[in-house]
Protein backbone atom coordinates (compact mmCIF):
# COMPACT_ATOMS: atom_id res chain seq x y z
CA UNK A 1 0.00 0.00 0.00
CA UNK A 2 1.28 3.48 -0.81
CA UNK A 3 1.53 5.85 1.53
CA UNK A 4 -1.19 8.41 0.14
CA UNK A 5 -3.46 4.65 0.51
CA UNK A 6 -2.56 4.85 4.00
CA UNK A 7 -3.16 8.17 4.94
CA UNK A 8 -6.85 7.21 2.85
CA UNK A 9 -7.19 4.32 5.56
CA UNK A 10 -6.26 6.34 8.33
CA UNK A 11 -8.40 9.64 7.50
CA UNK A 12 -11.73 6.89 7.73
CA UNK A 13 -10.32 5.39 10.98
CA UNK A 14 -9.44 9.15 12.91
CA UNK A 15 -12.68 11.14 11.55
CA UNK A 16 -14.80 8.65 14.29
CA UNK A 17 -12.12 10.60 17.37
CA UNK A 18 -11.89 13.93 15.24
CA UNK A 19 -15.69 13.94 15.28
CA UNK A 20 -15.94 14.19 19.22
CA UNK A 21 -13.88 17.89 19.13
CA UNK A 22 -16.41 19.32 17.47
CA UNK A 23 -17.64 22.09 17.33
CA UNK A 24 -14.87 24.10 17.12
CA UNK A 25 -15.74 28.15 16.47
CA UNK A 26 -14.68 29.28 13.57
CA UNK A 27 -12.29 31.78 13.50
CA UNK A 28 -11.12 34.89 11.52
CA UNK A 29 -8.23 33.88 9.38
CA UNK A 30 -8.48 30.47 11.12
CA UNK A 31 -8.13 27.08 8.49
CA UNK A 32 -11.06 24.78 7.35
CA UNK A 33 -12.00 21.97 9.89
CA UNK A 34 -10.90 19.59 6.85
CA UNK A 35 -7.24 20.64 6.92
CA UNK A 36 -7.71 19.95 10.77
CA UNK A 37 -9.05 17.04 9.93
CA UNK A 38 -6.29 16.38 7.84
CA UNK A 39 -3.20 17.11 10.30
CA UNK A 40 -5.16 15.10 13.07
CA UNK A 41 -5.48 11.81 10.97
CA UNK A 42 -1.00 12.51 9.74
CA UNK A 43 -0.87 12.67 13.41
CA UNK A 44 -2.22 9.66 14.11
CA UNK A 45 -0.45 8.15 11.26
CA UNK A 46 2.83 9.02 12.53
CA UNK A 47 2.31 8.52 15.99
CA UNK A 48 2.37 12.23 16.73
CA UNK A 49 0.73 13.64 20.26
CA UNK A 50 3.04 16.94 20.13
CA UNK A 51 2.62 20.04 17.77
CA UNK A 52 4.65 23.28 17.77
CA UNK A 53 2.85 25.89 15.65
CA UNK A 54 3.25 29.15 14.43
CA UNK A 55 0.84 31.46 13.82
CA UNK A 56 -2.21 31.55 15.96
CA UNK A 57 -4.14 34.63 15.30
CA UNK A 58 -7.18 33.57 17.19
CA UNK A 59 -6.45 30.39 17.84
CA UNK A 60 -8.73 27.95 15.30
CA UNK A 61 -6.16 25.83 13.99
CA UNK A 62 -4.66 25.97 17.84
CA UNK A 63 -7.90 24.84 19.37
CA UNK A 64 -8.16 22.01 17.07
CA UNK A 65 -4.94 21.06 18.21
CA UNK A 66 -5.49 21.87 22.11
CA UNK A 67 -8.45 18.87 22.17
CA UNK A 68 -7.07 16.46 19.49
CA UNK A 69 -3.23 16.25 20.90
CA UNK A 70 -2.06 16.04 23.81
CA UNK A 71 1.02 18.77 24.13
CA UNK A 72 0.79 21.75 21.91
CA UNK A 73 2.69 25.11 21.81
CA UNK A 74 2.13 27.96 20.01
CA UNK A 75 3.47 30.61 18.88
CA UNK A 76 2.55 34.56 17.12
CA UNK A 77 4.14 37.82 17.59
CA UNK A 78 1.39 38.82 19.83
CA UNK A 79 -1.19 36.86 21.57
CA UNK A 80 -4.83 38.05 21.07
CA UNK A 81 -7.45 38.06 23.45
CA UNK A 82 -9.24 35.61 21.77
CA UNK A 83 -6.79 33.56 21.72
CA UNK A 84 -5.95 33.74 25.37
CA UNK A 85 -9.95 33.65 26.04
CA UNK A 86 -10.39 30.25 24.01
CA UNK A 87 -7.06 28.85 25.11
CA UNK A 88 -6.41 29.87 28.47
CA UNK A 89 -7.27 26.96 30.14
CA UNK A 90 -6.42 24.32 27.66
CA UNK A 91 -3.22 23.77 28.53
CA UNK A 92 -1.67 24.87 25.47
CA UNK A 93 1.80 26.75 25.98
CA UNK A 94 1.22 30.60 23.92
CA UNK A 95 4.66 32.03 23.37
CA UNK A 96 4.88 35.89 22.16
CA UNK A 97 7.54 36.43 19.23
CA UNK A 98 9.02 35.20 16.27
CA UNK A 99 8.21 31.91 14.83
CA UNK A 100 11.23 31.68 12.61
CA UNK A 101 13.57 31.29 15.23
CA UNK A 102 11.18 30.27 18.30
CA UNK A 103 9.60 26.82 16.51
CA UNK A 104 13.24 25.28 16.14
CA UNK A 105 14.18 26.39 19.18
CA UNK A 106 11.26 24.55 20.90
CA UNK A 107 11.93 21.25 18.98
CA UNK A 108 15.25 21.32 20.36
CA UNK A 109 13.67 21.83 23.64
CA UNK A 110 11.38 19.29 23.55
CA UNK A 111 11.64 15.96 25.14
CA UNK A 112 9.17 14.04 22.32
CA UNK A 113 10.55 11.89 19.50
CA UNK A 114 7.48 12.63 17.54
CA UNK A 115 6.47 16.24 16.50
CA UNK A 116 4.72 17.83 14.28
CA UNK A 117 5.13 21.40 13.03
CA UNK A 118 2.29 23.18 11.83
CA UNK A 119 2.77 27.10 10.16
CA UNK A 120 0.48 29.26 9.29
CA UNK A 121 2.43 32.46 9.40
CA UNK A 122 4.70 33.17 8.40
CA UNK A 123 4.02 32.97 4.85
CA UNK A 124 5.92 31.45 1.52
CA UNK A 125 9.71 32.33 1.69
CA UNK A 126 9.55 32.50 5.36
CA UNK A 127 7.51 29.18 6.13
CA UNK A 128 9.95 27.51 3.71
CA UNK A 129 13.00 28.63 6.26
CA UNK A 130 11.13 26.90 8.25
CA UNK A 131 10.37 23.74 6.74
CA UNK A 132 14.12 23.33 5.76
CA UNK A 133 15.25 23.54 9.25
CA UNK A 134 12.50 21.75 11.37
CA UNK A 135 12.91 18.60 8.55
CA UNK A 136 16.64 18.48 9.52
CA UNK A 137 15.51 17.55 12.88
CA UNK A 138 15.02 13.72 13.10
CA UNK A 139 11.98 13.88 15.79
CA UNK A 140 9.72 16.14 13.35
CA UNK A 141 7.87 13.87 11.60
CA UNK A 142 6.28 16.14 9.21
CA UNK A 143 5.85 19.08 8.68
CA UNK A 144 2.50 21.13 7.49
CA UNK A 145 1.83 24.64 5.79
CA UNK A 146 -0.65 26.48 5.56
CA UNK A 147 -1.83 28.51 2.29
CA UNK A 148 -0.66 26.65 -0.53
CA UNK A 149 -3.26 26.47 -3.10
CA UNK A 150 -2.53 25.93 -6.54
CA UNK A 151 -2.68 28.93 -9.13
CA UNK A 152 -5.75 30.15 -9.86
CA UNK A 153 -6.00 28.83 -12.87
CA UNK A 154 -5.69 25.20 -11.17
CA UNK A 155 -1.97 25.10 -12.38
CA UNK A 156 1.27 23.93 -10.51
CA UNK A 157 2.39 25.99 -8.14
CA UNK A 158 6.10 26.31 -8.05
CA UNK A 159 5.96 26.84 -4.21
CA UNK A 160 4.25 23.46 -3.55
CA UNK A 161 6.93 21.96 -5.94
CA UNK A 162 9.69 23.54 -3.78
CA UNK A 163 8.23 21.67 -0.62
CA UNK A 164 8.26 18.62 -2.54
CA UNK A 165 12.10 18.78 -3.19
CA UNK A 166 12.65 19.81 0.31
CA UNK A 167 10.91 16.38 2.06
CA UNK A 168 10.52 13.23 2.08
CA UNK A 169 6.83 13.21 0.35
CA UNK A 170 4.08 15.72 -0.03
CA UNK A 171 0.20 15.75 0.53
CA UNK A 172 -1.63 18.85 -0.16
CA UNK A 173 -5.47 18.91 0.93
CA UNK A 174 -7.14 19.31 -2.25
CA UNK A 175 -6.41 16.30 -3.74
CA UNK A 176 -10.05 15.21 -4.95
CA UNK A 177 -10.34 12.37 -2.98
CA UNK A 178 -10.45 14.12 0.43
CA UNK A 179 -12.36 16.82 -0.49
CA UNK A 180 -14.74 14.53 -2.14
CA UNK A 181 -14.83 12.46 1.11
CA UNK A 182 -14.49 15.45 3.60
CA UNK A 183 -15.37 18.38 2.31
CA UNK A 184 -18.81 17.99 4.50
CA UNK A 185 -16.69 19.37 7.56
CA UNK A 186 -16.91 22.34 5.98
CA UNK A 187 -20.29 23.32 5.42
CA UNK A 188 -21.05 25.78 7.65
CA UNK A 189 -17.01 27.49 7.24
CA UNK A 190 -18.16 30.28 4.33
CA UNK A 191 -17.68 33.59 6.47
CA UNK A 192 -15.76 36.61 5.44
CA UNK A 193 -12.37 36.90 6.29
CA UNK A 194 -11.74 40.38 7.93
CA UNK A 195 -8.58 41.32 6.95
CA UNK A 196 -9.25 40.70 3.30
CA UNK A 197 -12.88 41.10 2.93
CA UNK A 198 -12.97 38.12 1.10
CA UNK A 199 -15.42 34.82 1.85
CA UNK A 200 -14.55 31.75 0.50
CA UNK A 201 -17.31 28.98 -0.65
CA UNK A 202 -16.74 25.36 -0.27
CA UNK A 203 -15.33 24.04 -3.71
CA UNK A 204 -13.32 27.25 -5.29
CA UNK A 205 -15.06 30.25 -5.14
CA UNK A 206 -13.28 33.40 -3.15
CA UNK A 207 -15.35 36.71 -3.64
CA UNK A 208 -13.67 39.93 -2.46
CA UNK A 209 -16.30 42.54 -2.11
CA UNK A 210 -16.86 45.13 -4.46
CA UNK A 211 -14.00 43.86 -6.37
CA UNK A 212 -15.29 41.42 -8.68
CA UNK A 213 -13.72 38.75 -6.57
CA UNK A 214 -11.73 35.46 -8.48
CA UNK A 215 -11.53 32.02 -8.35
CA UNK A 216 -8.64 29.79 -6.57
CA UNK A 217 -7.23 27.16 -8.42
CA UNK A 218 -7.78 24.59 -5.09
CA UNK A 219 -10.62 23.91 -3.54
CA UNK A 220 -9.82 25.82 -0.23
CA UNK A 221 -6.42 27.40 1.36
CA UNK A 222 -5.08 24.45 1.20
CA UNK A 223 -2.48 22.82 3.98
CA UNK A 224 0.45 20.71 2.26
CA UNK A 225 2.65 17.75 4.00
CA UNK A 226 5.97 17.72 3.72
CA UNK A 227 7.03 14.24 5.30
CA UNK A 228 10.70 13.65 6.58
CA UNK A 229 12.72 11.24 5.56
CA UNK A 230 14.77 11.69 8.18
CA UNK A 231 12.00 10.81 11.07
CA UNK A 232 12.04 7.36 9.43
CA UNK A 233 11.43 4.71 11.86
CA UNK A 234 10.15 1.12 12.64
CA UNK A 235 6.89 2.44 13.32
CA UNK A 236 6.58 4.40 10.80
CA UNK A 237 6.47 3.62 6.26
CA UNK A 238 9.33 1.64 4.34
CA UNK A 239 11.49 4.21 2.59
CA UNK A 240 9.90 3.15 -1.42
CA UNK A 241 6.89 3.97 0.16
CA UNK A 242 7.83 7.71 0.43
CA UNK A 243 9.21 7.82 -2.95
CA UNK A 244 5.73 6.97 -3.81
CA UNK A 245 4.13 9.77 -1.88
CA UNK A 246 5.63 12.48 -4.54
CA UNK A 247 2.11 12.51 -5.56
CA UNK A 248 0.70 13.29 -9.32
CA UNK A 249 -1.29 16.49 -7.52
CA UNK A 250 1.94 18.97 -7.42
C1 LIG B 1 -3.61 33.33 9.22
S1 LIG B 1 -3.20 33.79 10.84
C2 LIG B 1 -3.21 32.26 11.73
C3 LIG B 1 -4.56 31.63 11.85
C4 LIG B 1 -4.61 30.40 12.75
N1 LIG B 1 -3.62 29.40 12.40
C5 LIG B 1 -5.98 29.78 12.73
O1 LIG B 1 -6.20 28.72 12.09
O2 LIG B 1 -6.90 30.38 13.34
C6 LIG B 1 -1.47 34.13 10.68
C7 LIG B 1 -0.79 34.55 11.98
O3 LIG B 1 0.61 34.36 11.80
C8 LIG B 1 1.29 35.32 12.55
N2 LIG B 1 2.67 35.41 12.05
C9 LIG B 1 3.12 35.83 10.84
N3 LIG B 1 4.46 35.73 10.76
C10 LIG B 1 4.87 35.23 11.94
C11 LIG B 1 6.15 34.90 12.50
N4 LIG B 1 7.29 35.07 11.80
N5 LIG B 1 6.19 34.42 13.76
C12 LIG B 1 5.07 34.26 14.50
N6 LIG B 1 3.83 34.55 14.02
C13 LIG B 1 3.73 35.03 12.77
C14 LIG B 1 0.46 36.59 12.37
O4 LIG B 1 0.69 37.48 13.45
C15 LIG B 1 -0.98 36.00 12.35
O5 LIG B 1 -1.57 36.09 13.63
Amino acid sequence: MNLERRFQSQCRASITRFRTILPVPWCSRGILLSEGFAVCAMCDMFGVRTMIESGIHHGRSTRIWSKYLTTVTAIDFAITAEARKALGDSGTTLLAGNGTSIVLREIDKSEADAIVVFIDGPKDAGALDIVRRALSKPSVRFVAIHDVPRLRDGGPNKFRRLLAEHSGGTFFTDAKWFTDEYSWLDKDESRQDEKSGMRWVPGELIASQGKGGYRFGSYGPTVGFMINIRGLDSRAIDSDEYVKLQLNII
